[in-house]
């Protein structure tokens, strides 16, 4: 798997990452972190701590590392359970990989451009009468959609087989679902990556939250001792939702980056997550070469099925600037 990150000096406008930074006090447990006993990784309180931040019972939270390995367990265990995957897309694309790897028929249905809006109805049509399990993200990677407030809670109630929603992004959202909502709706299971809220790809931590069975189930397709001592510690010093504050200055940025990209001359979609899907036509591949040469990192979004799109991440002002003059520079 090459996920590859931008070298180091450059500047990073490839990956999603909470453009505010490691927050302070996942930082300073992280530096506090011991791991010189089996003890160290034993992840009961982090999840304990990560229930109640969610509002939902302890034994509704599975600590994982990272949101990866929460899909690989999801798919690989429940995907047999059922008549086979829905994947709401354009999509991340390890959802598709781990489905195939696992061999459980799928099918993707993709929301169309310029818009991009999430099928929905699409969605709930496909797992209607059907023992499905039915995967979105929401916020969506790479478009930036969402399913709009309200729009996860309809398409979970009601619905048949499982309902996955990566929420990897939502914390970046103007509004998010409340989980203990979506648990007593339908069988839905959550994913959330602690990497992109808290800027610690390093570190390796995310958490599902689903039904107890659910968990149970996962929690017994677990490698033993998955998560890391600072993944552990990062997970008991974070809290999902970040400070409106906080929410603000990101979508300040977000909008300013809208508003540098367009005076450039290139569209970017509305979007609620940290980065915004950009139309760069036919020269998205050669825009990513050229930026490139200046050492800054984009994301090209072939590999999505959008060759004419590029993703760019929201970076504080200053990084913006630089990646405007890089632009108007590369016309
Ligand atoms: C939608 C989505 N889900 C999950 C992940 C993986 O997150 P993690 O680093 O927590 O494994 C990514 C990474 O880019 C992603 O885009």
């Amino acid at each position: 798997m090459n996920h590859g990150g931008a070298p180091s000096g450059w500047l990073e406008f490839s990956a999603n990452l909470n453009p505010l930074g490691v927050p302070a006090p996942v930082r300073a447990a992280i530096a506090r972190t011991t791991y010189d006993r089996y003890a160290d990784l034993d992840g009961r309180a982090a999840e304990a701590h990560l229930a109640a931040d969610a509002g939902v019972p302890s034994e509704c939270v599975l600590l994982t590392a990272g949101a990866t390995e929460a899909i690989r367990l999801v798919i690989s265990a429940l995907g047999p359970l059922t008549d086979g995957l829905v994947i709401v897309g354009p999509a991340y694309g390890e959802y598709a990989r781990v489905a195939t790897e696992r061999e459980h028929r799928f099918v993707e249905l993709s929301a169309i451009g310029p818009t991009f809006a999430p099928p929905a109805e699409a969605a709930r049509a496909a797992i209607l009468g059907r023992d499905a399990l039915l995967m979105v993200c929401d916020p969506n990677n790479p478009t930036g959609q969402t399913l709009g407030p309200g729009g996860v809670e309809a398409l979970v109630r009601g619905a048949g087989g499982h309902t996955v929603i990566d929420q990897s992004f939502a914390p970046f959202a103007r509004w998010q679902p409340e989980a203990s909502d979506l648990l007593a709706a339908g069988s839905v299971v959550l994913i959330r990556s602690l990497t992109k809220r808290n800027a610690i790809p390093g570190v390796r931590v995310g958490y599902v939250i689903a039904g107890p069975e659910t968990i149970r189930t996962l929690r017994a397709g677990q490698d033993p001792w998955s998560v890391s001592a600072h993944g552990v510690a990062a997970a008991a010093a974070t809290s999902w939702t970040l400070s409106s504050g906080e929410r603000d200055t990101i979508v300040a940025w977000r909008e300013r980056l809208a508003a540098a990209v367009a005076g450039c001359g290139l569209v970017a979609l509305s979007s609620e997550a940290n980065f915004l899907l950009v139309h760069a036509g036919g020269r998205a591949a050669s825009l990513v070469r050229a930026l490139a040469a200046r050492s800054i990192a984009v994301r090209g979004c072939a590999s999505f099925g959008l060759p004419e799109h590029i993703r760019l991440a929201v970076r504080p002002p200053a990084e913006q600037d630089a990646l405007c003059a890089a632009l108007a520079e590369v016309g």
